[in-house]
């Protein structure tokens, strides 16, 4: 087994990415290519487990390429490329759904919720969508998986998977586990409107999330309106226990200003809550509306998003191959 440590993580192409994936994912990616191997996927099979309008994916395709890279995604120090592009990706999870079980995949929360109360009429490939999900993780043999709070299970199956698969092929070791690198302070950032839920494209409001393309009007507005409460803000965070919405916009408030949540709570005590909305907003213009720029004008150049892509292909496709190789071997396959 090898010591060497490689990160992969995905994320869908369906629309507009919001700060919470800015703040649960995307700012973690680019800290951690300072320090390690790196693989960022635009995992565009995933985003079609649910009807996509073709036009509009290849356009989010491309979108989501140019928020990583506006984000701080470096392509000559991470590979960055579209799930796709790569073949061993749907070979590999067709492989793992022989290995992974239906009790296991029963078991998956996010499935329920984005099924809904039909099943019978979700696609096969909502269901399967962790095993895919696996073979991303696998195929690189990654060893650390940068992601929210809301991709935990899905990562404790992919774990689950690895260690079937060594078990099944009498390979011990040959895929590491993987390990989610879920950050603390925010692991979840919820909807503006509704403290309960996480921030989602889904959600039909566009007043309940921050979209990483908002302008300066936008998220004041927006955090101008986003619920919180009508007493002043306490001073200890046992108090905000039942107070969801007003935890959110705190918490927000201290990641972005670099601040831990009790000294922002010592600060703010006796306050209201629109004193901190109109520090939180002033922040975020400065933290978020650059990177909408950046966005806007790398859109502008598609021929150079689409090399970004092929070079990232390429440098992917090597390592898939020799891994796929391999994992065939293990199988029996000739
Ligand atoms: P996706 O596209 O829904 O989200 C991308 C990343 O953003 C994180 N995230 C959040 N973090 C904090 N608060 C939120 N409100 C919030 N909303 C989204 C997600 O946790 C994720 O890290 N299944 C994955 C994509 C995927 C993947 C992979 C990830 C496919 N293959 C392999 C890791 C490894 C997804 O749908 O993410």
């Amino acid at each position: 087994m090898s010591n060497k440590k490689i990160v992969f993580s995905g994320v869908q192409p369906s629309g507009n990415l919001h700060l919470g994936n800015y703040l649960g994912a995307l700012k973690n990616f680019v800290s951690l290519q300072k320090e390690m191997e790196c693989i960022y996927c635009v995992v565009d099979l995933h985003a079609i487990t649910v009807f996509q309008d073709p036009k509009l994916l290849s356009n989010n395709i491309l979108e989501t390429t140019a928020s990583f890279l506006a984000s701080g995604l470096d392509p000559t120090k991470s590979i960055i490329f579209n799930q796709s592009s790569v073949s061993g990706h749907a070979e590999l999870a067709w492989i793992l759904n022989c290995v992974s079980r239906v009790g296991w995949l029963n078991r998956m929360t996010q499935f329920k919720d984005k099924a809904g109360s039909d099943k019978e009429k979700a696609s096969v490939g909502l269901y399967i969508y962790p095993n895919l999900m696996a073979a991303d993780i696998l195929l690189y043999k990654a060893t650390h998986v940068p992601v929210g709070a809301d991709q935990k299970q899905h990562l404790e199956l992919s774990r689950d998977i690895a260690q079937k698969f060594n078990n099944d092929f009498k390979c011990p070791g040959f895929f590491p586990l993987p390990d989610p690198l879920i950050l603390k302070n925010i692991s979840r950032v919820m909807s503006l409107r509704d403290g309960t839920k996480k921030m989602s494209k889904s959600e039909e409001s566009d007043y309940s999330r921050i979209n990483l393309k908002d302008s300066p009007d936008d998220i004041i507005k927006k955090i101008k309106k986003a619920k919180s409460d009508s007493e002043p803000i306490p001073e200890n965070l046992k108090s905000l226990e039942k107070k969801p919405e007003a935890l959110n916009i705190l918490n927000i408030y201290s990641e972005i200003s670099k601040n831990n949540l009790e000294s922002v709570l010592k600060e703010m005590a006796g306050k209201e809550y629109s004193y901190v909305k109109k520090k939180l907003s002033d922040l975020l213009i400065n933290e978020i509306c650059p990177i909408g720029e950046k966005i806007k004008k790398l859109m502008n150049d598609r021929a150079y998003l689409m090399e970004i892509l092929k070079k990232g292909n390429e440098k992917a496709k090597i390592k898939s191959d020799e891994n796929l190789k391999n994992i065939r071997e293990k199988v029996g396959l000739i």
